[in-house]
């Protein structure tokens, strides 16, 4: 081969090897500092906070945190791969910024908020991750860019628990939705019960299944797949008597399991939940529950029996089963087969439900109140919002009486900014479960941080069940625009790429 010829052969060589060495070292880099970082709680959401994360070396724990990122507060724990520090102490309805590492190396800055105190909660219910990466990276930025106070998984992060790989892609998709806000779960039969599950996930108790409260709500985990492994229910059952006994003036309980105790698919009508129905469902009818999450059926759904409402919420990248009409039982409102996630809203008096396809488009919506009044909602799904400055985002903003009678009055509405108001407009007098829709288009001159307010009946005219959904912030972090790749310096580090592999040869060529 001539001379000429290798050189370029050299050349070609080198510019498909940069990228994947680049790549290479900074994996390399990644690997000695905390990774997966995420939040939970193992005791009381308004004064502690667990933060968890792993490296691939064993080193010890230690997270930093304060009001600020000067931070000033410390906490050690042990030498770990998977590590685990429960932060107590905390005072309620407070933002937080803390980093995790081993004294040397830091995460960088992140944030938490412990319990509000306004009696308002907003969290995200979803399930069934599984293996459409793609998809499931997708559904965690949607739920991402949600304002929340946390979000409840209801199992089958992955195909197989046993597999650590898996469990490493996992983090790696839901890294958007687990860098927000803390993240609570249960088992799914997929995670097999396996260890990685408990490793991963600090949670309260006996963590298999557990309690926990939020605001006006009592939250049971339960493990539904416990018959898999040769166990019964027994123990969950005392367990269950006892904690819902001694949780019993919550104005809302809401069970989470990944198996369903009633789904329109091929499983129910074989009989596969008849033990959740004859064991549990009886339990959930005796306490008063409001609502039963679960997941396993890869799709949405809602049932009703017996007052209590049954959310099958199975995929947000498990894939998809068919809602099929020929499997339809009576308890059946409404499903369709999408990948999706739900929101709720939840307060003393009432509970606001709302599903989304992972495009934002509503899939189901329904309230439950507690008082006989109308109710004006104001609502975008997105509340959190990026992009250059000088860009337009199109907000759409729905106003619907999600009370319990019919409003005769046109009110007033405003969009404001920290300083001023923006826009005004007229809501119209609204029957029970009408909406109105209104489209701001939302654009910033100058890069930073902006947040605009949307205030409904701003005269206060219409007396409602509640206020607290009368106002929604949104929030817009505008960059600046890229200045265009240089192509100089990717041509020079490249050249130097070369010479280094060339000038060897020649050296040696020389000497011989
Ligand atoms: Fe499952």
């Amino acid at each position: 081969m001539s001379t000429k010829r290798k050189l370029l052969v050299i050349t070609l060589i080198s510019i498909f090897i940069m990228p994947a060495s680049v790549q290479f070292f900074q994996i390399s880099a990644a690997e000695i500092h905390p990774r997966e970082v995420h939040l939970s709680w193992q005791n009381d959401t308004s004064t502690t906070m667990t933060i968890s994360w792993k490296t691939s070396e064993s080193t010890s724990s230690v997270v930093q945190y304060g009001l600020d990122n000067t931070y000033g507060l410390e906490e050690i724990g042990s030498s770990e791969l998977f590590h685990v520090i429960e932060l107590t102490g905390l005072a309620p309805n407070t933002a937080y910024h803390f980093r995790v590492g081993n004294g040397e190396t830091w995460s960088s800055d992140r944030d938490f908020k412990t319990e509000n105190t306004n009696n308002h909660v907003t969290f995200i219910a979803m399930g069934d991750s599984r293996h459409n990466r793609a998809d499931r990276a997708f559904s965690a930025k949607q739920m991402s860019q949600i304002s929340a106070d946390f979000t409840i998984f209801t199992g089958d992060f992955v195909d197989s628990g046993l597999d650590a790989n898996q469990w490493t892609n996992w983090f790696y998709d839901f890294r958007p939705l687990l860098n927000e806000i803390p993240f609570m779960c249960v088992l799914g039969n997929h995670e097999k019960n396996h260890s990685n599950y408990y490793n991963n996930f600090a949670l309260p108790g006996k963590e298999e299944y557990y309690s926990f409260n939020y605001g006006p709500i009592h939250f049971v985990a339960l493990h539904s797949c416990v018959p898999s492994y040769g166990g019964t229910f027994d123990e969950q059952i005392d367990w269950l008597h006892a904690d819902l006994q001694a949780h019993n003036e919550y104005e809302w309980k809401i069970v989470v399991l990944h198996r369903p105790a009633f789904a329109s698919s091929p499983r129910y009508n074989d009989g596969d939940y008849d033990d959740i129905k004859a064991l549990l469902v009886p339990i959930f009818e005796q306490y008063n529950i409001t609502m039963v999450l679960s997941g396993h059926d890869h799709f949405y759904e809602r049932l009703a029996n017996n007052n209590i409402t049954y959310i099958v919420a199975g995929s947000v990248g498990a894939p998809l089963y068919e809602f099929n009409p020929v499997y339809r039982i009576n308890q059946s409102i409404t499903g369709e087969s999408t990948y999706h996630f739900t929101v709720m809203d939840v307060y003393p008096n009432q509970l606001d439900f709302r599903a989304f396809r992972t495009d934002y488009s509503l899939l189901d919506e329904f309230t439950f109140n507690k008082e006989d009044k109308p109710d004006l909602r104001v609502e975008v799904v997105q509340n959190k919002y990026s992009g250059f400055y000088n860009e337009t985002k199109e907000i759409k903003i729905r106003v619907t009486n999600i009370g319990e009678q019919n409003i005769s009055e046109t009110t007033a509405a405003s969009i404001e900014s920290d300083f001023s108001v923006l826009q005004t407009f007229d809501v119209p007098a609204l029957d029970v479960r009408e909406s109105y829709e209104f489209q701001y288009n939302w654009s910033v001159s100058e890069p930073g941080a902006y947040n605009i307010i949307i205030n409904i009946d701003i005269n206060d005219i219409i007396d409602e069940i509640g206020e607290g959904n009368n106002e929604i912030v949104l929030f817009y972090t505008a960059l600046e625009i890229p200045k265009k790749t240089s192509y100089t310096s990717n041509f020079i580090m490249i050249v130097s790429f070369v010479l280094m592999l060339i000038i060897p040869t020649v050296i040696r060529k020389k000497k011989t």
